[in-house]
């Protein structure tokens, strides 16, 4: 049986060819590393003309400031960790993934009513309807006097929800605060422009919608967060090695240690193909998947088979879809689509625990279907058809 791969929120698969064979190519006819060798040249274009893609793509100020790393994880570590201080306090949705919390519960408390401020760093939630969507009327009460960044989430892993970037960036310029944005699951599906946002940090990750072998990620500064952020890992960049200490300008304060280079590679050949297809055509392909979808699935809602968690049309939305059942666990009904019907799903909390509670989806967390460029309507129909007789006639 041919599989149904409908898991691409964790990854996107398949890739493009172009991205398999310019990760060949490199491996097989280039294979240098960069700044450290005598014929490093096509190497180094071929991560300058990335870095050059990349700023054109999210509306970067500078190529020198987009920075490499292994994902979005490592990125958002590098971000929190570098730029909050003692006594920082911080506002977060309530549908983040653990990128974005658990370096800051690491090393930061939640402020609530019965902590007094300290000389901690702290984070607020910023409330989210039963959608996941962002109240912004609840913003202004969040924000105190030593607020000094909102990090979010574009859209929500768990649900699809989009959050309104570009009103949550001009809210950042009026309070002054620093505007981070995890762009995991909408970059390369929806357009972002980090000036026309606000955006001062944004952090991507390769391996999903951007089309990219797993293992590269990185993130794209303005010029003004550049001297806020402390980096996390520091070491050989080969620059400067005539000093053991790090170097202070971009993109070498933030990339020591050698880069994933066929993985910069696969994101070149990914980033141009995404740009000969146009995102607005993946992103319509995508939406048009997931409102047929999402009509299939309000049928058997309506017999009361399932729940659809988040919005049940396709405005403001990305092609991930939760559902939740009372009729069986969803770990087996997961269990029994791959098995029965190949068709590939993830099932549970989603690494974003406090998503589900806003979901109402906690402990149990949902399944979650979730489309990529590749998948067709009638594998669509296949899934529909699928959940509608284990759901109906039992397991
Ligand atoms: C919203 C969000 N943020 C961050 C991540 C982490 O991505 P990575 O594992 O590529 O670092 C994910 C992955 O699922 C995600 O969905």
């Amino acid at each position: 049986m041919q599989q149904i791969y409908l898991d691409n929120a964790s990854t996107t698969f398949p890739k493009p060819q172009a991205v398999a064979d310019a990760v060949y190519q490199y491996i097989t006819h280039a294979g240098t590393n960069i700044s450290r060798g005598t014929c490093a040249t096509t190497t180094e274009d071929l991560v300058f003309a990335t870095r050059e893609q990349l700023c054109r793509f999210f509306g970067g100020e500078d190529s020198k400031n987009v920075v490499f790393t292994k994902n979005i994880t490592e990125s958002l570590n590098i971000i929190i960790k570098g730029l909050l201080h003692s006594g920082d306090h911080v506002l977060v949705t309530a549908m983040e993934h653990n990128a974005v919390m658990r370096p800051l519960q690491q090393i930061g408390t939640e402020l609530t009513t019965d902590n007094a401020p300290t000389d901690a760093i702290t984070f607020s939630r910023i409330p989210c309807d039963a959608d996941g969507a962002l109240r912004l009327d609840a913003l202004p009460q969040l924000v105190r006097p030593n607020t000094k960044a909102i990090i979010m989430t574009h859209a929500s892993n768990v649900c699809g929800t989009l959050q309104p970037l570009a009103a949550i960036g001009s809210f950042c310029q009026k309070h002054n605060l620093k505007f981070i944005v995890d762009s995991a699951q909408s970059a390369g599906v929806v357009p972002i422009n980090m000036q026309e946002m606000h955006i001062d940090a944004l952090a991507f990750t390769g391996h999903k919608g951007l089309l990219a072998p797993q293992g590269i990620g990185g993130f794209v500064l303005l010029e003004s967060m550049i001297d806020e952020i402390t980096p996390l890992i520091v070491g050989g960049t080969g620059s400067l090695s005539h000093t053991e200490h790090p170097p202070r300008f971009m993109p070498d304060k933030f990339e020591a240690g050698t880069l994933n280079l066929p993985g910069i590679a696969g994101l070149h050949a990914s980033l141009s193909w995404l740009q000969q297809q146009g995102i607005d055509k993946i992103r319509t392909h995508e939406l048009t998947l997931t409102q047929q979808f999402l009509d299939g699935l309000q049928q058997s809602e309506a017999q009361n088979l399932l729940r659809i968690v988040g919005k049940r049309n396709c405005r403001e939305r990305i092609g991930v879809v939760s559902i939740s059942t009372d009729i069986t666990d969803i770990a087996e009904l997961a269990f029994i689509l791959a098995d029965r019907y190949a068709i590939a799903t993830r099932v549970g909390l989603h690494c974003a625990p406090n998503a589900h509670k806003t979901l109402e989806t906690y402990p149990t967390g949902t399944l979650r279907f979730s489309f990529g460029w590749h998948n067709t309507a009638e594998e669509v129909n296949i899934a529909l058809q699928a959940l509608k007789e284990v759901l109906a006639h039992g397991l």
